[in-house]
């Protein structure tokens, strides 16, 4: 027998992250639909500071992340010393695991929720508790129920991916005026700033005043520069003394830090980016409904559509189809949604080609 390091038990029981997919067989330049990515590029002042970043690639950048601190704090009104930056969220939400979590602890999530919450948790040796989310809604009441004197952690992405929806404001505050101190609230903002229902919170009150609320925001999605992750957490303060001990010293790149400063003060790119979504995401609803779709009501950049399980018009199928036209969607089977596909908003031409080509093959083609 050949005695070799193991990992440690568990870790080989967790499914990897699944990234949407990039490629379409035989298709030379297919239009990514797949990721919720910022389909009008990047802010061309964060362009041209990653260019300028360049002349400094042989300097380690500012362990603080100062400059994007400071932007940040100012921007949101946030306390700078409270600010935790990372490797994208997703480096973030590692952290609060690592910070928080022996093994045997669990934490609670939506059954739908995303997947990096699980599989870093389970990285910690702890448990996973699913609350059921009936209409894809997060339920407070599931929710609550799902505690026990064990869970050291809440995730809630705000609003929710794959499935678009929210919790309203008064829900967040009934769930943290009902969860036991002791648990951290974690809610996940990736899509806050697409959020135009005026019953949405992004949370960021409730983090500024209680000692068990994170939220974590992306500089990925609005402002288009998922390539050079880059992320954040406002924390309590305790919190954020805690993340700082273990996270890597130089986990934010210089070209990052430079761009994300310069994407947050181009509020033209941002109203653009936004304005592109909240005007597509009510037409694409309506017109995927009109196929005979069912489309569940979406506050992020995206939209979640289920498709029947007769043979021919599977959301499986429906997923070929659009890649053999060049669009690329993402079937969310691993998130327990396997009739369901989730369309990242794209450009005029895009959101009308997904369309034609749907009731095509709603047609049968
Ligand atoms: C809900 C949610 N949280 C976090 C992330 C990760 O964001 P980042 O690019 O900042 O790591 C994503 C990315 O798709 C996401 O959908």
């Amino acid at each position: 027998m050949n005695e070799r390091p193991e990992p440690k038990p568990g870790i080989l029981d967790i499914q990897a992250y699944i990234p949407g997919k990039a490629k379409a067989e035989g298709i030379e330049n297919p239009v990514k639909l797949s990721s919720n990515e910022n389909i009008l590029g990047s802010s061309p002042a964060a362009r041209a500071a990653f260019m300028a970043a360049a002349d400094t690639l042989h300097i380690y950048p500012d362990s603080r992340t100062t400059m994007v601190r400071e932007a940040v704090a100012a921007h949101f009104r946030l306390e700078p010393e409270r600010l935790v930056f990372g490797d994208g969220t997703d480096e973030v939400l590692h952290l609060i695991n690592q910070v928080f979590l022996e093994p045997g602890d669990n934490i609670v999530m939506g059954q739908y929720g995303f997947s990096a919450y699980s599989i870093s948790a389970r990285a910690c040796q702890a448990e996973v508790r699913e609350a059921v989310e009936p209409n894809y809604r997060v339920s407070v009441e599931h929710m609550l129920a799902a505690v026990d004197d064990r869970t050291r952690l809440m995730f809630i992405t705000q609003p929710g991916n794959p499935t678009g929806s929210f919790m309203t404001g008064e829900e967040l505050r009934a769930l943290h005026a009902a969860l036991p101190p002791r648990v951290m609230l974690v809610l996940d903002g990736a899509y806050a700033e697409f959020a135009d229902d005026p019953r949405f919170e992004d949370g960021i009150d409730l983090a500024r005043d209680e000692q068990n609320v994170i939220v974590t925001r992306t500089f990925s999605k609005l402002h288009g520069l998922a390539a050079l992750r880059i992320g954040w957490a406002y924390c309590p303060a305790h919190t954020a003394d805690a993340i700082d001990r273990i996270r890597a010293p130089f986990n934010t790149s210089i070209a990052a830090q430079q761009a994300a400063v310069a994407a947050l003060a181009d509020s033209e790119f941002q109203e653009r980016s936004r304005a592109l979504v909240t005007r597509w995401r009510p037409w694409l609803t309506q017109q995927l409904g009109g196929l005979g779709l069912e489309v569940v009501p979406s506050q992020a950049n995206f939209v979640l559509a289920r498709f029947p399980t007769t043979p021919g018009r599977t959301a499986r199928e429906a997923e070929a189809f659009l890649a053999s036209q060049g669009y690329i969607v993402r079937g969310v089977g691993n998130y327990g949604l396997p009739d369901h596909l989730r369309i990242t908003i794209g450009l005029e031409e895009h959101n009308r080609a997904v369309i034609v080509a749907l009731s095509t093959f709603m047609r049968g083609r």
